[in-house]
């Protein structure tokens, strides 16, 4: 049983990738969900998957990170994940709260008191940055950090830079050269692995968990369909569907350098062989065993909550 921590920003495929993960509790044990300023507000995004956790009746432990990357503004993401950070779905406001520990000491605590902990990576990485600079002696009890960020060639949010690494750069140089064994699900793996839109329509006609997706989808997706596109990628599930079949993708061992300072390359990850000190990245996978596992993930959990 693989001990997970997922660090995000839910987020719209923040939310589906700790649904995968619920889905394989055979596999996973969350020890918990730490958030991160990023697709929107700390409390929004803390909001949402607290949200989503009291409608289906879960308490995975939620701890609070930081509000703002280490040295930039934080710049939320409206136009891909709307004003809450996750518009689509209608959910009541949260009654659970998040837990008083902060992100960094629950960090501190779950990584000491286990054997190895992954760490899944979903968000701009400030808070797994600043865990790595101050407790250094707990690198070793770190198995992965799997992480969704980066791109070999193209950006998204700029033309060579992917949103969570470009929020804070800073801090994902830190986490690239901690030493720490790091697989990188950049944006071409995770185009590669994208859902088609009529395969999400189809969320509509399952289950309590499905039909959560499918309003998800009806905000994710309409950056996809406004540029009359027939697919979308769903980023963040890319990790978690590695974790689970690995043999699913081609990778390749790259130095990643991050750029911090270039006017037109900030966040830029500068991928390079051969390695010197190799990152695992991830290239391309088969889309539709990719696709596969997450459908059948919801069909597992429509059966598991209803
Ligand atoms: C990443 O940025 C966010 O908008 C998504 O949640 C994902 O983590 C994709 O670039
Ligand atoms: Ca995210």
């Amino acid at each position: 049983m693989r001990k997970i921590i997922i660090d995000c920003d839910p987020g719209h495929d923040d939310i589906m990738a700790i649904l995968l993960a619920l889905a394989h509790n055979e596999e996973f044990e969350i020890l918990g969900i730490t958030t991160v300023a990023g697709n929107q507000t700390l409390d929004k995004v803390t909001a949402n998957i607290l949200k989503v956790e009291d409608w289906l009746g879960i308490d995975i432990p939620v701890y609070k990170g930081y509000d703002a990357p280490l040295i930039r503004r934080p710049e939320p993401q409206p136009i891909a994940h709307g004003e809450s950070g996750m518009d689509g779905p209608v959910l009541p406001d949260p009654v659970s709260e998040p837990q008083k520990l902060h992100a960094l000491e629950f960090m501190k605590q779950a990584v000491s008191e286990n054997d190895k902990v992954t760490i899944v990576a979903l968000a701009p990485l400030t808070n797994i940055a600043l865990f790595l600079k101050t407790w250094p002696e707990l690198r070793r009890k770190i198995d992965c950090i799997a992480l969704m960020g980066g791109s070999v060639y193209g950006g998204n949010i700029q033309k060579k830079s992917e949103f969570n690494i470009y929020h804070d750069p800073e801090a994902a140089k830190i986490v690239f050269d901690s030493g720490v064994r790091i697989i990188m699900a950049g944006l071409e793996v995770c185009y590669a692995g994208s859902i088609l839109l009529k395969e999400a329509e189809e969320f509509k006609n399952g289950g309590k968990v499905s039909k959560l997706c499918y309003d998800l989808m009806q905000f994710y997706g309409l950056y996809a369909v406004n540029r009359g596109w027939d697919r979308t990628a769903v980023f963040d599930i890319t990790p978690v569907v590695y974790l689970l079949k690995p043999e699913l993708f081609e990778a390749e061992e790259m130095d990643v350098d991050i750029e911090l300072d270039g006017e037109y390359t900030r966040g830029m990850t500068v991928c390079t062989s051969p390695a010197e000190h190799p990152k695992t990245v991830l290239l391309n996978t088969d889309r539709e065993a990719f696709i596969s596992v997450f459908l059948e993930a919801l069909d597992l959990l429509d059966k598991r909550y209803v």
